[in-house]
């Protein structure tokens, strides 16, 4: 607990409505996060069947039961866990996990299949096994990470491997996808899935099969740490100050930290998945962080794995294409050109380039398949063009100090 963390202060009228738990050890361990990033499914849950509760400090607060779900109650909770210095974090009951995964679940096939209508390009097949990619995601939170969990991502790592989805068409669908809507967009899941192509697809010696579900699961973990970071700094809009970069470096440690001790307590989690967490964010020449590890492992002891420059690669190709609270979406055009401009520092070309020229083919592919619905169908084109390249571009020069 962070020295300058303070209570947040609940209004009278909430401790009259709600119920309100003390937190002692015991009660705690009853109660776990709501992972953040689907946070906004509810927001299209007609009803839940479980309560949603606030931790503010030694309180547990039951701000939301079944029967009182309401977008105005979903924002004052999101609007609460953003507030700076307090210690406010969204949980369910362990108990009740399953009917709140469950209510995720069914929101995340509404709105699959809704992209599905709108943009008839996209495959079917691949939204499926993202689904189960994003479903396995979803588990991976606070303190989260028990071998149900890891037993989840290895499962939904082996569907991916076994569908033997086109690498072409999985990387236009993927990328497309953000543009029907971008709340669908699993960071974690597309990481996955984008290195798992890249691993069996786009390497000069392609990786077997077990060894691409090591990297999708490595993929799927890469970002573990962040669940450590209080959501105020995570979900901060606008650019952060420098001591808030460097709150957020730290999610590669925690990362490290958090799979290190699940694999210790007999978590079936691979150990490469501990050090792509910790390396992902290490850069090709040398600028990366937290070691500023450079070159390749199997030419340098100090260089960085082969999985994590996979997984670095994806993860950024992922995260341009993310709206972020900081930053419009790109389409796939502008993200893989905007990566172009810093590859020569920050990836290893070897694994860079060939992924470059799939993306530019996919592309290709998909305005084309585009061109032939029109042609049959009439207009299905829902891409907007945007400005965002050059405000993107500029941001990245700014500074670098985002972290995805
Ligand atoms: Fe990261
Ligand atoms: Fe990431």
């Amino acid at each position: 607990m962070s020295e300058k963390a303070k209570k947040f202060v609940i209004k009278e009228a909430t401790r009259k409505r709600c119920k309100i738990i003390k937190a002692d050890e015991k009660t705690l361990k009853r109660f776990m996060p709501v992972c953040l990033e689907l946070f906004p499914y509810l927001k299209e849950a007609e009803r839940i069947d479980f309560s949603l509760f606030f931790r503010n400090g030694d309180e547990i607060i039951e701000f939301i039961k079944p029967n009182e779900l309401s977008c105005e109650l979903l924002e004052q909770m999101w609007a609460a866990s953003l507030k700076p210095a307090a210690l406010v974090e969204i949980c369910l009951l362990r108990s009740e996990y399953k009917k709140f995964e469950a209510i995720i679940n069914s929101v995340r096939s509404k709105k699959i299949k809704a992209v599905l209508e709108k943009d008839r390009t996209l495959d079917p097949q691949v939204t499926e096994v993202y689904s189960t990619l994003s479903s396995a995601s979803q588990m991976i939170v606070r303190g989260g990470i028990t071998n149900h969990v890891a037993n989840q991502a290895i499962a939904a790592a082996a569907s991916l491997m076994s569908s033997q989805i086109d690498s072409e068409v999985a990387v236009g669908t993927l990328s497309r996808m953000i543009n029907c809507d971008s709340t669908l967009y699993d960071h974690s899941a597309s990481v996955a899935m984008l290195a798992a192509i890249i691993a069996s697809s786009f390497l000069p010696q392609p990786l077997h099969k077990q060894e691409c579900e090591v990297v999708a699961q490595c993929g799927l973990y890469h970002d573990a740490g962040k669940s450590c970071i209080a959501n105020h700094i995570l979900n901060k809009p606008g650019i952060f100050t420098p001591e808030e970069f460097e709150v957020m470096k730290t999610h590669t440690q925690h990362g490290f930290d958090e799979l290190t001790k699940a694999i210790g307590r007999g978590a079936p989690i691979h150990e490469l998945s501990a050090r792509v967490a910790l390396e992902h964010h290490e850069r090709f020449t040398g600028k990366g962080y937290p070691h500023g590890r450079k070159g390749r492992l199997e030419e340098d002891e100090n260089g960085i794995h082969l999985y994590t420059r996979i997984v670095s690669i994806a993860d950024v190709y992922s995260a341009l294409l993310m709206k972020r609270v900081y930053k419009d979406a790109l389409t796939s055009d502008e993200a893989i050109k905007l990566m172009k401009k810093v590859a020569d520092n920050d990836f290893d070309p070897i694994i860079f380039d060939p992924f470059y020229d799939h993306v530019m083919s996919s592309i290709a592919l998909y305005e084309k398949k585009e061109a032939a619905l029109e042609e049959n169908f009439g207009s299905v084109r829902m891409i907007g063009k945007t400005d965002s390249f050059s405000k993107a571009l500029r941001e990245v020069k700014q500074d670098k100090n985002k972290v995805s």
